[in-house]
């Protein structure tokens, strides 16, 4: 059945969505920082705990090899949402565990004194405090790119690190989760495969913010890395994963940085032997298999809506409120509000914004007396915040179930802001 996006159809089939807070019902606006879930996979999770449970890989019974089934199953499925392979796909708790895994499994095997890791100013902590941390265990140097007024990437200040440094990896945010901004994948991917060396520079890409909003495929984007969280699209919390390029696996670059049982094939007092296996070389220990069954239902839902039409939907609530935003005088935009020329607003997911002379946690608890969910602080982006100087934000994010009467509750309540401190 064809479900419109942001229709009322679409919204019963997420039980919270017809909660009431204080008294008034939920528009939830919070959805970078977790989505809510549909009844779809709150009942994938709930049939294979009735159901199927049993540890997987393990036993020769027939309940054990009803979940391995099901959980292989289900990371296919998981992989075919984002165009990779089965083998390319690691299951992590979220986004900042996939990317602990590549600063453990990758960096600290291959980085040394004196190599460069690229990072930028627009990043989430994850993407940020993680190379700090690596910097200081294997010497290498860490180095900011800037954003501009636009909050868009600085690339010719890339473009001059990666031509006079020896840079070993760059690691940077798909969607920014601050500023909405859609970095520019491909052109920065060129850049770098323009200035290979003879020690490759490898690319991580944080999609934590991607991953909900726009069609992903792994191939195509054509980076090293790619991490994601299964909370913000629709699965439940403590499951995501990182993606990672084929070659990396097989010729062992990319290591395994979780050690026990379940990821080995031979274990001696001298020496263990990791599984062949490049997917199973990653799972030490026992896997969540409810949760990855339910990121894999949320794959299904999410594929069944098309994500081409998840992106477009995205588009026009990101239109539609900035249009009614910029009506607001008290309201400064942050991140981008004009296209490049010929190009698409480049911004997906989120609008977060400056109310003037009111603090942004006043701006979100007002809203939240109204029922309006949003987010307010600095998003776990403090070194974006603190480069222009914002002492806080407020933010509205979207998802498949968001509709525009929902920006209209939040552009109501912004009136009783207006109200409250003028009185
Ligand atoms: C861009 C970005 N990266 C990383 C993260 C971290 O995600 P998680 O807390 O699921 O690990 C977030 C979460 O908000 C995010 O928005």
């Amino acid at each position: 059945m064809i479900t419109m996006l942001g229709s009322q159809m679409l919204k019963s089939q997420f039980p919270i969505l017809s909660r009431r807070v204080n008294d008034k019902p939920l528009i939830y606006l919070d959805n970078a920082a977790t989505s809510q879930k549909p009844q779809e996979v709150i009942e994938a999770i709930s049939n294979y705990y009735s159901q199927h449970n049993s540890n997987v890989h393990r036993g020769a019974h027939q309940l054990s090899d009803e979940s391995t089934n099901i959980f292989e199953e289900s990371r296919h499925t998981i992989a075919k949402f984002f165009v990779a392979d089965p083998e390319e796909l690691i299951i992590a708790r979220n986004t900042t565990e996939a990317i602990n895994g590549v600063a453990y499994g990758w960096a600290d095997n291959h980085l040394k004194e004196g190599d460069v890791i690229v990072t930028s100013f627009m990043e989430h902590h994850a993407n940020f405090v993680v190379w700090q941390e690596v910097a200081k265990r294997t010497g290498a140097k860490l180095e900011f790119i800037g954003v501009d007024e636009q909050g868009r990437l600085k690339l010719d200040e890339l473009e001059d690190k990666l031509k006079n440094l020896p840079v070993r990896l760059v690691a940077l945010v798909h969607v920014s989760n601050a500023t909405g901004t859609v970095n520019p994948i491909k052109k920065i991917s060129k850049l770098i495969a323009s200035h290979q060396k003879e020690t490759p520079i490898r690319f991580l890409l944080d999609g934590a913010q991607s991953a909900p909003h726009m069609k992903i495929d792994f191939h195509q984007l054509d980076v090293d890395f790619y991490a994601f969280s299964g909370h913000k699209m629709l699965a439940p919390m403590g499951v995501g994963g990182l993606l990672v390029k084929k070659e990396l696996l097989e010729s062992g670059e990319m290591r395994p940085w979780l050690f026990g049982g379940g990821m080995i094939f031979s274990v001696l007092p001298e020496e263990t032997e990791f599984n062949p296996d490049l997917a199973e070389r990653f799972i030490a220990g026992t896997p969540d298999v409810a949760s990855v069954v339910g990121l894999a239902a949320a794959c299904e839902y999410l594929r069944k809506l098309d994500m081409r039409k998840v992106e477009q939907h995205d588009r026009e609530l990101v239109f539609y409120t900035l249009e009614k935003l910029t009506q607001i005088p008290e309201i400064k935009i942050i991140g981008p509000t004009k296209p490049k020329a010929g190009q698409l607003l480049d911004r997906l997911g989120s609008v977060a914004f400056l109310y003037q002379a009111v603090h942004a946690h006043d701006v979100s608890q007002i809203l939240d007396s109204q029922g309006v969910a949003v987010r307010s602080g600095h998003h776990c982006t403090m070194p974006l915040h603190n480069y222009f100087g914002w002492p806080a934000t407020t933010r509205a994010s979207f998802s498949v179930y968001t509709s525009k009467s929902d920006i209209d509750a939040l552009i109501k309540g912004l009136e009783k802001i207006k109200q409250v401190f003028k009185s």
